[in-house]
């Protein structure tokens, strides 16, 4: 029978989601609270690192060491993907809010294809590309990530020009769902 607090690699070849984010397995304590083991906050417009993330990334990084040595992990952590929707996620906002400020489309939130747009370049598109990198899943980083994110991101770049030489936007009412990875997966 196995006592609380003794699985080890010794009962799991490859780790569940429950041995990384919470288990007590080897010398990483068990928990309850997912956010303990978490360095990144990847949910927000801007992914950020979180509040004592070293202390967490020790945490989780417990787990990994049961398994594997050191220099594979620190690629993964030091994988850049991760941060690539950024910049895309901040250049859709500020376009949006010049749009806003200059009446060039409705303040209310929601109301024009556009807000659906920048919406998608964040939660949609932006999240899963960073997942994707964290949870060593590079399809979702590329096809359904940030090539989709870079889609939209022209898209909009290019209703912009439209609004601002117009005043009007003629194709703007219409959301592409034609792509073709949109509304699979996550
Ligand atoms: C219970 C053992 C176990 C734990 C714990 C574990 N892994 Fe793994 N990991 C594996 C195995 C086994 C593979 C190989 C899977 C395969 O080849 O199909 C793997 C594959 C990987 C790879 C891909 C390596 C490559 O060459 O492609 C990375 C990166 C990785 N793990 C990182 C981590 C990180 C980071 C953690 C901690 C959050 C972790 N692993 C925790 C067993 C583990």
């Amino acid at each position: 029978m196995l006592l609380p607090g003794s699985l080890s690699s010794k009962n799991f070849d490859a780790p569940t989601y429950s041995i990384c984010h919470m288990s007590s397995f080897g010398a990483a304590q068990g928990t309850h609270d997912v956010g303990q083991r978490l360095s990144w906050k990847l949910t927000p417009a801007q992914a950020e690192k979180r509040v004592d993330w070293e202390a967490h990334r020790v945490n989780m990084q417990t787990v990994c060491l049961e398994c594997h040595a050191h220099s594979t992990i620190t690629a993964m952590y030091d994988n850049p993907d991760m941060l690539q929707g950024n910049e895309n996620v901040a250049t859709a906002q500020t376009i949006i809010k010049k749009l806003k400020d200059d009446r060039l489309i409705p303040s209310t939130p929601f109301s024009s294809s556009i807000d659906f747009e920048g919406f998608e370049i964040w939660h949609h598109e932006g999240r899963r590309s960073r997942f994707g990198a964290f949870m060593n899943g590079p399809d979702y980083v590329q096809w359904q990530g940030i090539y989709e994110q870079l889609i939209d991101l022209t898209e909009l770049k290019e209703k912009d020009a439209e609004l601002r030489s117009n005043g009007v936007a003629s194709s703007t009412t219409v959301q592409d769902t034609s792509k073709s990875t949109k509304g699979e997966g996550l």
